[in-house]
């Protein structure tokens, strides 16, 4: 999207999760996100690129991700809504920073402190995110496992006013162990209670009916990096295993960017039409 000038525009998470529910997938690298963005536009799908602090370190920072998803927005004549969102950002320097390198979402994961400590961070980052037209997604609870209190939820949304909150519903990060126990009433409930968009952390190696499940409960943003981290890792080894001899770069990871493609269409399938 362009703005009158004719610049890149990247939107910010507010109105997209409004209508629908959409994926946030994370990067990790320039042909992952490349790979995202191509298979998005061929299915005419806004999405929502995450990039967590190490891997905006592991990139070169936050104006290299921020420039790289722009650039390739234009080179690539992608046509969809694109969010470019701080996954898990730990205090308020990091959102202040990806805030001015042209993110247009933050998350502030201030979960691990009292429920007070971290409704006071979110509500600076708030009004921060505010002076740039910014999206802000809070954590509440811990993502392993464990389930937010109701009220601690509504209290957070009431008083700090974010566009987004992502409870702790019995999902996990990475890959589950046991079989995941997701309290599908318990986010109908706060969903009633706040009436805010719901993020499900820990969107990977769930099969498709839960991904359904979670949709119809009231889930409206599904976070995935781990199945796009399997399927860009086993892309690349099967290659290189047909293909010792191989060494050109373009070669080897065109594997994992087929894998990651796959992914994606697989997991805005499971969407409703
Ligand atoms: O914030 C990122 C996501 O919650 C990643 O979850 O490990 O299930 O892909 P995942
Ligand atoms: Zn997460």
């Amino acid at each position: 999207m362009y703005n009158e000038n004719g610049d890149v525009m990247l939107v910010n998470m507010k109105d997209i999760l409004k209508s629908k529910t959409v994926f946030q997938f994370n990067i990790n690298n320039l042909e992952w996100t490349k790979a995202i963005l191509e298979e998005v536009n061929e299915l005419k799908e806004p999405v929502i690129l995450g990039a967590s602090e190490n891997a905006i370190k592991y990139m070169g920072g936050y104006k290299v991700v921020s420039q790289i998803v722009k650039s390739l927005i234009e080179e690539l004549e992608i046509k969809v809504p694109v969010v470019l969102h701080l996954d898990h950002g730990k205090n308020i320097e990091s959102c202040k920073k990806a805030l001015e390198a042209g993110f247009t979402s933050v998350m502030i994961d201030a979960s691990n402190y009292s429920l007070e400590e971290n409704i006071k961070i979110t509500k600076q980052v708030v009004e921060l995110a505010q002076k740039y037209n910014a999206s802000v997604e809070a954590e509440i609870g811990s993502i392993n496992g464990s389930y937010t209190n109701i009220n601690d939820a509504f209290k957070i949304v009431w008083e700090t006013k974010i566009d987004a909150l992502a409870p702790a519903v019995g999902n996990i990060h990475g890959i589950y162990k046991k079989k995941p126990k997701i309290n599908y009433e318990l986010i109908k409930e706060i969903k009633n209670k706040t009436n805010v968009p719901l993020v499900l952390h820990g969107g990977s190696n769930l099969p498709d009916e839960i991904l359904k499940q979670l949709v119809e409960s009231g889930i409206n943003k599904i976070n995935i990096n781990t199945d796009l981290q399997i399927a860009w890792a086993r892309g690349i080894k099967k290659y290189l295993k047909s293909n010792k001899k191989e060494y050109d770069p373009r070669k080897i990871l065109e594997p994992g960017s087929e894998e990651i493609k796959k992914i994606v269409k697989n997991k805005i399938a499971i969407l409703p039409k």
